[in-house]
């Protein structure tokens, strides 16, 4: 459980060190940190040059004091500190990579103080990825400093298949993005994967979008009780200097919390589903059953490429007006545009997996 730069600002230049300072103080005064939000992490776009010596730099206009500052900052307010960095020559948003430099980026780390490292998979020369990511890992461990292992690619490679060998969660989806349809298609895939899921080793469903406006007020409460129940990380993705009181509540939610941090960590199986209806359930410690009942309706809508191909949907929980009940699109869901969710699916076809909501 923690914060994450990247929903919130993306890699924009606004991300300095006086506001990850303030969203330390504001994880603290907050509650956030005595609810369990313990990680502050800063994603992609700190980096600087490399140094003579092929050390990575950090972004001195926007981080002047550098990470150890920071780091001993959060570490002084019992937070822990987080990095990302990508196993590509350069990450997603452009910067240095840490391909080729794993050693040396990870015991740079250490010498910081860094508590998280988030590992992304662009700008990869179309080399294997497993190995990539397992020389990192190799590279955190020889620092003897323990460091929460967060693999980010995407789900590529049946990495649930191997990612608790070589980290502590792995990222099952594309990135989430701050509306329905992203959020109701992702945790659709997402949840057939939890058989995967157990204590040391998390489906990452990706960083939260509750408090960032895209999102209603219902779909913020199904949105966070379906990431407590999957057992997913809970990064916080919003910008805590403006969050609302309704999303900080939700944030600080107790009994989700705890169903969150069970000690069994079994995550939540599709238990039953009827078209947009959905009942999630994960057996808890205490021999007691947890249970989301979700709608995930999505309203139809489609948008055209000028060939006459229908390319996108966007969708809202209204309540369904009369007339598109019989609409035969209505429920219909939006087609697997992702191929390694089609890849998925049709695995999940020859294994005869039944819980695999219906197309
Ligand atoms: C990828 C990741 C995101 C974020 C960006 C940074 O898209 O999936 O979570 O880290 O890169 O560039």
């Amino acid at each position: 459980m923690g914060w994450n730069s990247w929903n919130a600002f993306g890699i924009s230049p606004r991300l300095i060190e006086p506001i990850i300072e303030q969203t330390a103080d504001l994880m603290v005064s907050l509650g956030l940190r005595d609810a369990g939000y313990r990680y502050l992490n800063i994603d992609d776009g700190w980096q600087g040059e490399r140094d003579s010596d092929s050390r990575i730099t950090v972004d001195a206009q926007r981080f002047p004091s550098g990470f150890k500052h920071l780091a001993d900052y959060a570490h002084a307010k019992g937070l822990l500190f987080g990095l990302y960095s990508d196993a590509g020559t350069h990450t997603c948003g452009g910067k240095e990579g840490s391909l080729g430099y794993e050693d040396i980026d990870a015991r740079t780390y250490a010498d910081w103080g860094v508590d998280y490292l988030k590992y992304d998979n662009c700008f990869n020369r179309f080399l294997p990825i497993r190995p990539r990511f397992e020389k990192m890992r190799d590279a955190l461990n020889a620092t003897g400093r323990p460091i929460f292992y967060s693999l980010c690619e995407w789900g590529v490679d049946d990495v649930w298949e191997w990612g608790a060998s070589v980290g502590n969660s792995w990222r099952v989806t594309d990135d989430l993005m701050d509306h329905w349809d992203s959020l109701a298609h992702n945790a659709d895939d997402a949840s057939q994967l939890h058989q995967h899921a157990g204590p040391g080793s998390w489906n990452d469903w990706d960083m939260l979008q509750v408090g960032n406006g895209g999102l209603r007020w219902i779909e913020e409460q199904a949105h966070f009780a379906m990431w407590c129940l999957s057992k997913s990380p809970l990064v916080i993705g919003t910008d805590l200097r403006k969050i609302s009181p309704d999303a900080l509540a939700l944030l600080k939610n107790e009994e989700l919390i705890a169903v969150h941090q069970d000690p069994l960590g079994k995550a939540a199986r599709l238990a039953w589903h009827k078209g947009p209806y959905r009942v999630f359930s994960a057996p808890l410690a205490d021999g007691s059953v947890a249970v989301v009942i979700w709608n995930r309706h999505t309203h139809f809508n489609a948008y055209f490429y000028d060939d006459g191909s229908q390319c996108n949907y966007t969708t809202a929980t209204f309540p369904i007006p009369k007339k598109l009940m019989n609409h035969t699109e209505y429920f219909k869901p939006p087609p697997d545009h992702h191929p390694h969710t089609r890849r998925r699916r049709r695995l999940q076809d020859e294994r005869g997996d039944t819980s695999v909501p219906p197309d």
